[in-house]
């Protein structure tokens, strides 16, 4: 508390100070000693940060390109950085080793096979799963993943699938697969301004399931629109009711510990370059083997059955994740997987995490903070003002002094500029950006209604016409410190007016 108050009253000092950087008492100081004071202030305000500093140190020596490009990148739940070491200790791996393809016996698919499975291993033992009771499935991202456990789930009449309006789009479209098999699929809305779901809706929705057929509930560990972190106690209790339960942990597992030994959700999927920028083209469904057993493929490839014929056309599914690996692993790059795992590890997640809270809440209070002349601010955030069961990814608006939207793609292109990497639109989010954008269901039926044919992103645009289709997005992961956070702010007070 004591630290929020102090942080309050330092950002309200810092905005009465400067809009634009015009005000006379800024006009003689250096940007130097300018940030090294804010700087100061900020390590009094947040004393956490300071328990984070071999961070800096991580940052000098993986990050350097990022300082030298004079680079401000803030869209880790785009995508995460990798370090330095990790790109150099994978070339040294495929540089000395003869990697052939996995699906043989001969020394070099065994190389690889090795490889690849000490990878899988370090997945399971990253997120403290028991080999026992899960597998890992490895696919090209999330996305991949999510569609493996849509098509396969076994959706039927009276089935339904339950699902959180703030989901990635690639969630959402698991719906058309429910829809093709007749099972119902409902969404549970979360609610403005802090976007968290009421939980006695979802309970009093898991609560309606129907005992005889199969039914999956599916929502985000961590909302890539507001960083709101839903509860995984929601797990358990779907189900105790019986629900299959899928949890999309891609952008909550980059800066939080994902326990598999105490949440055990059927299925999650992540994709690894959200969690140390190298490889991309790799992610993960990590299942429970007795949910994998409920999964049934609506097709065979190389790699995925034990036996097939054409003769008698038949095949025999391979057990267990080999059912769900089509074709040829990219055993090129799998092994990058353990090198990121290592490198995150040694880092420190719970180091990492301390740091992007800490400089969440900062920055936060900074842009909460921030009004016009007109006393109006500058700045709408869209989901929860504090760090409780939030994550460090920060979703809003900026607005001109009459209160007016400025434009979320003129905020990211003024951004880039500045070489700020940020993101702007609705981030795949559609469900979430709605709510928080008060676009109804209506004002979405008469702009699709509008543009019968297709509508494009420009049409959705006009459509809502004086409202905004979007808002900017700010994201923190395993590089980001103080000066990143600072040149954000920095840029937000040039809007001040
Ligand atoms: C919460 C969430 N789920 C799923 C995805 C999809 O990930 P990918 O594009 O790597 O498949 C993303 C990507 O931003 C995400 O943030």
């Amino acid at each position: 508390m004591r630290q929020r108050a102090e942080g309050s009253r330092e950002a309200a000092r810092l905005n009465n100070r400067g809009r634009s950087g015009q005000d006379a008492g800024m006009g003689n100081r250096s940007a130097a000693a300018e940030l090294a004071s804010e700087q100061r202030a900020f390590r009094e305000a947040w004393p956490d940060y300071e328990a984070t500093a071999a961070l800096d140190d991580l940052r000098a020596r993986e990050f350097a390109r990022l300082d030298a490009d004079g680079h401000v990148y803030l869209d880790y739940t785009g995508g995460g950085l990798y370090g330095d070491s990790q790109i150099r200790l994978h070339l040294d791996l495929l540089r000395s080793r003869v990697l052939g393809n996995p699906h043989s016996a001969n020394p070099a698919s065994m190389i690889s096979t090795e490889l690849v499975e000490a990878a899988r291993r370090h997945v399971l033992s990253f997120f403290r799963a028991s080999p026992d009771e899960y597998c890992v499935i490895f696919t090209a991202n999330a996305s991949h993943a999510l569609k493996l456990v849509g098509e396969s789930y076994p959706f039927a009449p009276h089935g339904r699938f339950l699902l959180t309006f703030d989901n990635h789009n690639s969630v959402n479209g698991i719906r058309e697969f429910a829809r093709a098999r007749g099972a119902e699929t409902r969404y549970i809305p979360v609610l403005p301004p802090d976007l968290r779901a009421d939980p006695a809706a979802l309970l009093a929705a898991l609560d309606e399931r129907d005992a005889a057929a199969p039914s999956l509930v599916a929502y985000p560990a961590q909302s890539n629109f507001s960083g709101v972190q839903h509860p995984l106690a929601w797990i358990g209790a779907a189900q105790e009711r019986g629900w299959d339960v899928l949890l999309d942990a891609a952008a909550f597992v980059p800066t939080n510990r994902l326990d598999l030994s105490r949440a055990r959700p059927d299925f999650v999927v992540l994709s690894f370059y959200k969690m140390f920028g190298h490889p991309t083209g790799a992610g993960a469904l990590v299942a429970r083997r007795a949910a994998l057993e409920k999964l049934h493929r609506p097709w065979f490839a190389g790699g995925t059955i034990s036996v097939a014929s054409v003769g008698a056309d038949r095949y025999v599914p391979a057990p267990g994740a080999s059912a769900f690996e089509d074709g040829t692993l990219d055993y090129g790059n799998l092994p990058a997987v353990d090198i990121g795992l290592q490198f995150v590890e040694a880092a420190g997640l719970d180091l990492i995490h301390r740091r992007v809270r800490a400089l969440a809440g900062w920055l936060i209070e900074q842009l909460l903070s921030l009004r016009h002349g007109t006393r109006r601010p500058l700045v709408t955030l869209y989901g929860p003002a504090t760090l409780e069961a939030r994550g460090a990814t920060l979703a809003f608006n900026f607005h001109d002094a009459s209160g007016r939207f400025i434009d979320h793609q003129s905020i990211e292109a003024r951004a880039g500029d500045r070489r700020i990497s940020l993101r702007s639109g609705c981030f795949c989010n559609p469900g979430a950006g709605e709510l928080a954008l008060g676009l109804s269901p209506q004002t979405m039926s008469n702009c699709f209604a509008q543009s019968p044919e297709r509508m494009t992103y420009a049409d959705f645009r006009r459509c809502v016409d004086s409202g905004s289709s979007g808002a900017v997005r700010i994201s923190l992961g395993i590089a980001s410190n103080v000066a990143d956070a600072h040149a954000f702010v920095t840029f937000a007070r040039e809007f001040l007016l």
